[in-house]
């Protein structure tokens, strides 16, 4: 956690409390990972790379959290179920779910094959499912009210040329958290987004981005006229799952620099 988040939560706030990051060895994740470890979160961290996980696990441990990575993918329900228990199992409860594990990749929409769509829905949707289902049962009984937080993007209403998967599971992301926050707040559990822009050394920022030749002129779209920091995410989900946040719920928190007002330009505009 960088200085400015320290200044502004008691590093103690989370103290009790355990979290499940999907995706959690990189990247936004990763500083997820790190920023609710710091503030005092058991946090399991869950992906498909094992040597990813330990690497980002000797860091935690490092930092003094008490971290556990856990090889999931997030389509196969029964590994999520698996991963959700192991993770209980070992700190004793779940209090916290942040699903940030997504795919995605740049491909004019006439050029994606059915299985391209299908992969990318399924990591990015069909696994925030199936991370909220399994987690359901632990989440319901956390006595500091369950929290779900989905990264979604503003792309999913502002539209994404080149990322329809990726828009249109986001928005399905959206939606269900909307529906959750409906139907899972009387049994004790909140859930809410937030919404990056476009963050610097990012896996996302570079394939979306940088590897498309477009880094400048999705530059000039964001207002406050830079790219976000992985730190700045992390804070955002930091207050959502913190005591100040209980009656916050169903709402997506844009953190963006403002870049959600700009048109995203046609595919072709430089
Ligand atoms: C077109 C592609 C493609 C590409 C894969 N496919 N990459 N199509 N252009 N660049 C197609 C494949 O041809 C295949 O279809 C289908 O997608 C599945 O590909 P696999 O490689 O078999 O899938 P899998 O091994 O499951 O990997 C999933 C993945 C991969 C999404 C394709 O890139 C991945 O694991 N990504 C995880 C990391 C990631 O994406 N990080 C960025 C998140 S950023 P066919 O028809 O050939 O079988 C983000 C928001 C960024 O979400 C916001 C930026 C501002
Ligand atoms: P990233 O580093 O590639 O993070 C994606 C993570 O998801 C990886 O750790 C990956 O690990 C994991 N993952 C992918 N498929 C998985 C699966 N099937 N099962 C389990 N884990 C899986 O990318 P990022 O840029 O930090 O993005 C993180 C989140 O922020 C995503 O939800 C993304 O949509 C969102 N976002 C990012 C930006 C940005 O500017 N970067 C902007 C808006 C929104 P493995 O490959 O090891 O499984």
């Amino acid at each position: 956690m960088n200085e400015k988040n320290a200044s502004i939560f008691g590093l103690g706030i989370l103290e009790g409390t355990s979290a499940f990051v999907t995706g959690g060895g990189t990247g936004i994740g990763f500083g997820i990972a790190k920023t609710l470890g710091a503030l005092g979160a058991n946090v399991t961290i869950a992906s498909r790379r094992q040597e990813v996980l330990d690497k980002a696990c000797a860091e935690l441990s490092e930092a003094g959290v008490r971290a556990l990575g856990i090889v999931c993918d997030v389509r196969d329900h029964g590994s999520v179920k698996r991963a959700v228990d192991q993770s209980v199992e070992k700190f004793g409860g779940l209090d916290i779910l942040v699903n940030n594990a997504a795919g995605n990749f740049a491909c004019p929409t006439e050029d994606l094959s059915p299985n391209g769509w299908r992969t990318v829905v399924d990591i990015d949707l069909n696994g925030t499912f199936n991370c909220c289902h399994a987690a359901f049962p632990h989440l319901s009984k956390s006595p500091h009210v369950g929290r779900i937080v989905s990264i979604i993007t503003a792309y999913a209403w502002g539209g994404w040329p080149g990322c329809a998967p990726a828009a249109a599971a986001k928005a399905g992301i959206q939606s269900l958290m909307r529906t959750l926050a409906i139907e899972w707040a009387p049994k004790n559990i909140i859930s809410n987004t937030v919404a990056p822009g476009p963050i610097a050394d990012t896996e996302g920022t570079k394939r979306i981005h940088e590897d498309t030749d477009r880094a400048a002129a999705e530059l000039a779209r964001v207002p406050v006229g830079r790219f976000g920091e992985v730190e700045e995410i992390a804070a955002a989900v930091a207050y959502l799952v913190s005591p100040a946040a209980r009656y916050v719920n169903g709402t997506d928190l844009v953190v963006d620099g403002g870049r959600q007002f700009k048109a995203t330009p046609r595919p072709d505009a430089k």
